[in-house]
């Protein structure tokens, strides 16, 4: 029988509860529980950042973090982005400079971007640059992320 942990977290501004196995990372949890299928298992070595959440205002890598550590945090989704008032201003930059190709980074990629936005609304070209370099993306080039991670930053939202 396997060990099941129950945790509680704030998940897209939702209190919710989960019983997880205790070898689980928080990325089955994401998409297997909660049926959040946007960040993406790619190389599940915390190398490509395909699975990027943002936790207690921090990017992760939800491949490697265990399920059980989600307990009595904050958890942000890219799903959790989208509000009643539609994409979030970085999503929407994604958008409008044509940041995404096959888009299997993206959602990982708007998450890290989200938190270096939120955390520095100056950001300068170097900053962003440096803040995606965990952050793999195989078809765009970066040009047009980077050009969407600055419009964002230079709007001055996350
Ligand atoms: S799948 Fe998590 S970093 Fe690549
Ligand atoms: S858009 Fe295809 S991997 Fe980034």
């Amino acid at each position: 029988m396997p060990l099941m942990v129950d945790i509680a977290f704030i998940l897209n501004g939702r209190a919710v509860k989960a019983s997880v196995l205790a070898s689980e990372p928080a990325l089955t949890t994401l998409r297997e529980r909660f049926d959040l299928a946007a960040a993406k298992l790619a190389c599940g070595e915390g190398e490509c950042g395909a699975c990027t959440i943002i936790v207690d205002g921090a990017s992760l890598n939800s491949c490697l973090m265990p399920a059980v550590d989600l307990d009595g945090r904050e958890v942000v989704s890219v799903e959790g982005l989208w509000t009643e008032d539609g994409a979030d201003p970085v999503q929407q930059a994604f958008i409008d400079l044509g940041a995404v190709q096959c888009g299997f980074c993206t959602p990982g990629m708007i998450a890290q971007a989200h938190y270096l936005v939120s955390k520095n609304p100056a950001l300068s070209e170097d900053d962003i640059r440096r803040g995606l370099e965990g952050n793999i993306c195989r078809c765009t080039g970066y040009t047009k992320i980077i050009d969407a991670v600055a419009s964002a930053a230079h709007a001055g939202k996350a």
